[in-house]
């Protein structure tokens, strides 16, 4: 592990609470079509992201729901409850986002139907709701991956192009690193046993590269202006998936699978203390963003 230190259970403090925020994407410029400097495959990606946050941040809050009545701890109680403002609110700043990318002819809406939101909540009707919650925790380690590489690589930060996108990806990073332990820790108090945790993450990781590179690819099928230019798709796919987003981390999603691990034995205090100055300090960057 060179990225990562690994501290012993330093307890996340404090509980998340969603804040009042509003964006506003291409205004009072518009957005570029490839609003990530340019780079058609990066700004897909980020697309394609911004468009499965709504409907995966909504079931992780049907599956935190699934047992609201049974936390006996006014601790956990406020925690989930936080974790679940957070999310819807991620949810629906996400959408105004993938509103416009859709304007703009990304082919995203699909991920967000009506149909494919009522095919989730079937398919999560028949699972177990300890699994549906697993897959929860599981699916907030990714995302707590994600967002300690977007708030602690200057070239992450240099990749997102549009600054208003860059300010929504910088405020759900954050968010998302303060409620990281949440989902976990229910599941934990549940009695989520540890070989249903790993194995349910085994799925996802098995899962995660082949789905990436399919929906990428579908998404640039279907976009006639880079359909023009696959020689320089081809090399955006190879930097995409070799820069720093990508590189190193099944490493750091394999940390999950150990074990006894818990979300808060990465430490990101620091990076969390740093970014609360940067985005909400005096002068923070989202300051002026706040209702
Ligand atoms: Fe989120
Ligand atoms: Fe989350």
């Amino acid at each position: 592990m060179t990225e990562y230190r690994v501290q012993t259970r330093a307890r996340t403090t404090g509980y998340p609470r969603a804040r009042r925020i509003r964006f506003r994407f291409g205004d009072p410029e518009p957005m570029a079509k490839y609003f990530a400097g340019g780079d058609m495959v990066f700004s897909h990606f980020i697309a394609g992201l911004s468009a499965a946050f709504p409907p995966g941040e909504e079931s992780f809050i049907r599956s935190v729901r699934r047992f609201a009545d049974q936390i006996g701890d006014p601790e956990l109680k406020k925690r989930v409850t936080g974790f679940i403002g957070q999310e819807a609110t991620h949810g629906h700043h996400h959408r105004q986002l993938n509103e416009k990318l859709a304007e703009m002819g990304y082919p995203i809406e699909w991920y967000d139907s009506p149909a494919a939101i009522e095919r989730s909540k079937r398919i999560e009707e028949r699972l177990p709701a300890l699994l549906h919650l697993a897959a929860t925790a599981a699916a907030e380690h990714y995302t707590a991956v994600l967002a300690e590489r977007t708030l602690a690589k200057p070239e992450v930060q240099a990749l997102a192009g549009d600054p208003e996108v860059r300010n929504l990806m910088n405020w759900h990073a954050f968010e998302e690193l303060e409620h990281k332990s949440v989902a976990f820790d229910l599941y934990r108090a549940m009695d989520g046993t540890e070989a249903m945790r790993i194995l349910t993450m085994a799925t996802l990781l098995a899962l995660t590269l082949p789905l990436t590179a399919v929906g990428l690819t579908v998404s640039l099928s279907r976009d006639p202006d880079a359909r023009r230019y696959p020689l320089s798709l081809a090399k955006e796919m190879v930097t995409l998936f070799r820069g720093p987003i990508f590189r190193g981390i099944g490493r750091e999603l394999a940390l999950y699978l150990r074990p006894g691990f818990h979300p808060d034995d990465i430490e990101t205090t620091e990076l969390l203390e740093r970014w609360r100055a940067e985005l909400f300090g005096n002068d923070g960057d989202l300051v002026d963003h706040l209702k």
